[in-house]
């Protein structure tokens, strides 16, 4: 299995976009981003003398957001910041609390179909788990708890960077919380993840205490701080 050393954890838009997304990508010279509604994230290659910024903005043309999300890299002094957000990276490291569902506990668990992206839509807004656009499904598996036919959590695959699937859009309705839902949604995630031979990992804000508190009694740690940015283009 993968070690949290790889360093395709550094760079995971860009790693995805060149392999396992290839065909949800957009790309220009050194410059890539995901097809509009699927994603916003771009990723440049690491160049000394910043071509692959001027691909991206050709890319992306004027005056449009360049959502850089986790990546080191500064753009030229003509690209205004737009946002700036503490976060950190975490990887699955095994185990996860006695006590806590078992990853592989599925009952209720549902895989949410195309049918459901108004619903995942309506909750992502509800709650605010990240970015998460009407494409965004598509990109991996994404599951579902629902109380009464009314989906109320969910959770599924985002980025794949080459031996690793993160986890994204974790969320559940204010009205069903505390109940198990995220932590039976993302054990089950973590149980596909790994059943596959690969190793889950996510991206959390600093502000959000509570999901990295729930995510480290799943077994996750924490392996680098990151800055979600955002710029526009010149
Ligand atoms: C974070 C969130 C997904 C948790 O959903 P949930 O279904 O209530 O989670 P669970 O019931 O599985 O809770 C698991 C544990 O986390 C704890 N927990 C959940 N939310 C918490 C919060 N906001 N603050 C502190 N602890 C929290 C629960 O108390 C529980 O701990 P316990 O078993 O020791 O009692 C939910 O609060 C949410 O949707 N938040 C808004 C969206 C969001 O921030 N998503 C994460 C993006 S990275």
């Amino acid at each position: 299995m993968v070690t949290r050393d790889d360093p395709a954890l550094d760079d995971p838009v860009g790693w995805s976009l060149r392999g396992h997304h290839a065909r949800f990508a957009r790309r220009l010279g050194g410059a890539a981003t995901y097809l509009p509604g699927v994603a916003t994230f771009c990723a440049v290659t690491a160049d000394p003398d910043g071509a692959a910024w001027t691909d991206l903005a050709r890319l992306l043309g004027p005056g449009a957001l360049a959502d850089m999300f986790g990546c080191p890299a500064t753009p030229p002094a003509d690209w205004e910041p737009v946002f700036d957000l503490a976060g950190r990276q975490m990887v699955w490291s095994g185990g996860g609390r006695p006590g806590r569902p078992p990853a592989g506990d599925d009952a209720g668990v549902v895989e949410l179909g195309a049918d459901s992206v108004p619903e995942m839509l309506a909750l992502v807004a509800r709650t605010g788990p990240g970015p998460f656009w009407p494409r965004t499904r598509e990109l991996g598996t994404y599951l579902g708890v629902r109380d009464h036919g009314t989906l109320v959590a969910m959770a599924g695959e985002r980025l794949r960077p080459p031996g690793w699937t993160e986890i994204s859009a974790v969320c559940t309705a204010p009205e069903a919380r505390g109940r198990g839902h995220a932590a039976r949604l993302v054990g089950a995630l973590v149980t596909r993840i790994v059943a596959r031979g690969e190793r889950p990992f996510l991206h959390v804000s600093e502000a959000n205490t509570g999901a990295v508190a729930l995510y480290e009694r799943l077994g996750f740690t924490s392996r680098r701080p990151v800055t979600f940015r955002g710029f526009r283009t010149p």
